[in-house]
């Protein structure tokens, strides 16, 4: 008969501080996406790339993508709420926003963030109230946090791109979300890491040629068919993987060298 302590630590949870109980009974450890219309579940020749990560991962994953949120509106909507509320410790959150949050408040959609990389606020009138609307990076960085105040491990991802190849050549620079993502995550702490989901994306995308790639966006330039969500969800595995798995280290199926792309 081991020590409890030996056995605790054995199973981990020593380290986590949670009692032996109630973890014993407790779910696995589960996988939960926020999002927009890129990464959620759609119902017609579109699809969302989350819709593919599971086939990735032994973990379960719960998508709570939805189209035409922006981090504003899903934190507004209390989104970013259900999921912390969600959380037990270990699980991760992937979010990944920024096809909804630019434009302007002078015509306020409810989903434009206010401009800036810190606590700016911008007062804003939406739906003819007065509003108060914070920045990209603090709406995540206050998602973030407070998933992590609940143990959980948060992937702050960088939008994916729009079709590169549709100006006739390739062509991809980061939108401003890539940085803005990448600060949240440094400032959410070391349970926060950056994925370049967008760069990793557009690699491959180059790789496979302006005709693959235009074939795999059928209605505009944001959305793309089921086989192009799986090379975008392919394309999160890779960065993940290039990463040395981090939070979903020993619950990724795939080899790093048995996955299109190449490590950036
Ligand atoms: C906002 O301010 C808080 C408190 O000073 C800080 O912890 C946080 O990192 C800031 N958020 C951003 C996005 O700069
Ligand atoms: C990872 O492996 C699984 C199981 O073989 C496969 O279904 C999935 O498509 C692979 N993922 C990638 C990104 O290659």
């Amino acid at each position: 008969m081991l020590p409890i302590s030996t056995l605790l630590g054995v199973l981990g949870l020593v380290a986590t501080g949670i009692s032996a109980p109630s973890s014993l009974v407790s779910r696995a450890q589960t996988v939960y996406l926020a999002g927009d219309s890129t990464m959620a579940k759609a119902t017609s020749n579109i699809q969302g790339w989350g819709v593919y990560l599971p086939y990735s991962l032994s973990l379960p994953v719960v998508n709570k993508a939805i189209g035409g949120r922006s981090a504003r509106s899903f934190t507004v909507e209390g989104r970013f709420d259900e999921i912390v509320k969600l959380v037990q410790p270990n699980d991760i959150v992937v979010i990944e926003f920024g096809h909804n949050d630019g434009g302007s408040l002078s015509t306020d959609n409810g989903r434009t963030d206010c401009p800036g990389a810190g606590n700016e606020t911008c007062t804003s009138n939406y739906n003819g109230q007065t509003v108060t609307v914070l920045t990209y990076p603090a709406y995540l960085v206050n998602a973030g946090r407070a998933m992590v105040a609940k143990g959980a491990k948060v992937i702050i991802s960088s939008p994916t791109p729009n079709n590169p190849w549709e100006g006739g050549t390739f062509t991809y620079s980061p939108s401003r979300f890539t940085t803005y993502s990448k600060d949240a995550a440094t400032k959410i702490g070391p349970s926060a890491m950056f994925v370049d989901h967008g760069t990793y994306t557009a690699n491959i995308f180059k790789s496979l040629g302006k005709a693959k790639v235009d074939v795999m966006y059928p209605n505009d330039h944001t959305h793309t068919s089921p086989a192009g969500a799986d090379v975008v969800a392919g394309a999160f595995v890779k960065a993940v993987l290039c990463a040395g798995g981090g939070f979903l280290n020993g619950f990724m199926k795939n080899s790093t060298a048995s996955v299109a792309g190449a490590c950036v």
